[in-house]
């Protein structure tokens, strides 16, 4: 089945297709779905931008999988998986794969005319011991062979790769403040491109992504990823790495330094290199937020119209998607991620809260999203 991307004609529609099943008329599965016009991803594509969020394939069969599921027919037209595409799920030892979960979260959306973003298929972080322990020589074929493996399986069923995670980490003291790993000691900086050339090559309909966090702040460690990034990505650009988009995943933090009009500045030279700009793994950290419930929402909510309303004054942007759509499924809710961030234990990051109810934060996003100019596919 070929992801095809609609043209502008048939995103002023309003109306594209999961899978570029884009026509002057509503899909039958896209408006039952949803039920009415107020979606969030019916808001986003009448603005030409696709709308979703990071999906969890294992609350499918829990006690919650209805509702789980009806909360993204209703918004979400888009869908990452947080684990199933990773290195640790698909290859827990050197001589397995298990596409399990993969597979799941592809058979998901496909039934629900969604889009799928395979996250990710190389990342110097959150990897099993076997490859932390591989030889360069080993990092290098598994490199090749594991992206020629996982793209061809699924060949045009992925309409978008974050092929290379989290290039940037300062605290590994590399040339260009490159993150440290298996697969940069491998090839130093050369993986990146050498991944994007290898995705390229065996899934050419899918858009190719490089995605990245901490560029977001007003602050010392926000202007480092920045410039580390917009230097990577000049670099990349006069390799001819074949990239098409470049990811901000936008975990934000109620409280932390912000300008977004300077931040949508530096937004707008990634954009002037010739990348489309992605929203990745949005969600709003209230951690150490005080007052009530409703003051909190309100802040959180704040924070969501004031980023994306700065953010999606750039036509650039094509793509938005949160980190979970519910407070209860976020990975902040993860006992190891709270006590390794230091995170509040009842946080409410997201659109949605514990029992799938709106809270103000979805408004906000339908009013940023509502408000945002078009822009083509
Ligand atoms: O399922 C096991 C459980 O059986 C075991 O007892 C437990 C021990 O801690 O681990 C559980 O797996 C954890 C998994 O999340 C499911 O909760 C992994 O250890 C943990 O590493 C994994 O964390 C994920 C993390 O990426 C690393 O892959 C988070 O869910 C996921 O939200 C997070 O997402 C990243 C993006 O990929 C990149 N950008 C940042 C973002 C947030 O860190």
């Amino acid at each position: 089945m070929s992801v095809r991307h609609p043209t502008r004609r048939q995103v002023l529609a309003g109306l594209t297709g999961a899978l570029g099943i884009a026509s002057t008329q509503a899909p039958k599965v896209f408006a039952t779905e949803i039920g009415t016009k107020r979606s969030l991803a019916a808001i986003a594509a009448e603005k030409g931008i696709k709308f979703g969020a990071s999906f969890a394939v294992h609350e499918l069969n829990g006690p919650r999988g209805h509702d789980y599921v009806q909360m993204y027919l209703r918004d979400a037209r888009l869908l990452t998986s947080e684990l199933g595409f990773k290195l640790a799920t698909l290859r827990p030892t050197a001589d397995k794969i298990d596409f399990y979960d993969a597979d799941r979260l592809i058979e998901f959306a496909e039934k629900h005319a969604m889009q799928v973003r395979g996250h990710t298929l190389i990342w110097n972080d959150a990897l099993p011991d076997w490859i932390k322990q591989a030889s360069a020589a080993d990092c290098r074929e598994l490199l090749q062979s594991h992206i020629e493996t996982v793209v061809t399986r699924y060949s045009n069923r992925v309409a978008y790769w974050d092929v290379v995670n989290e290039p940037i980490g300062p605290w590994d003291n590399n040339p260009g403040n490159l993150r440290g790993g298996p697969f940069y000691a491998a090839f130093g900086e050369g993986y990146i491109k050498r991944a994007f050339d290898v995705a390229r090559r065996f899934a050419p309909a899918a858009m190719l992504v490089l995605n990245e966090a901490q560029t977001e702040t007003h602050d010392d460690n926000g202007a480092t990823f920045r410039d580390s990034l917009l230097g990577l990505l000049k670099r990349l650009k006069s390799e001819g790495a074949p990239i098409d988009a470049v990811g901000i995943e936008s975990h934000l933090r109620v409280g932390a330094p912000h300008d977004f009009p300077t931040f949508a500045g530096f937004l707008s030279e990634i954009a002037d290199m010739g990348y489309a700009i992605h929203i990745t793994e949005l969600d709003v950290n209230d951690t150490g937020v005080g007052g009530s419930i409703s003051e909190r929402d309100a802040k959180v909510a704040a924070l969501y119209e004031s980023y994306l309303t700065e953010v999606l004054k750039l036509e650039a942007v094509k793509v938005v998607e949160l980190w979970q759509l519910s407070d209860g499924t976020s990975w902040m809710k993860d006992p190891a991620t709270i006590a390794q961030l230091g995170l509040r234990n009842d946080a409410r990051p997201l659109i949605y809260d514990d029992a799938f109810q709106k809270k103000p934060a979805w408004e906000a996003v339908a009013r940023a999203l509502s408000n945002a100019p078009i822009r083509s596919a």
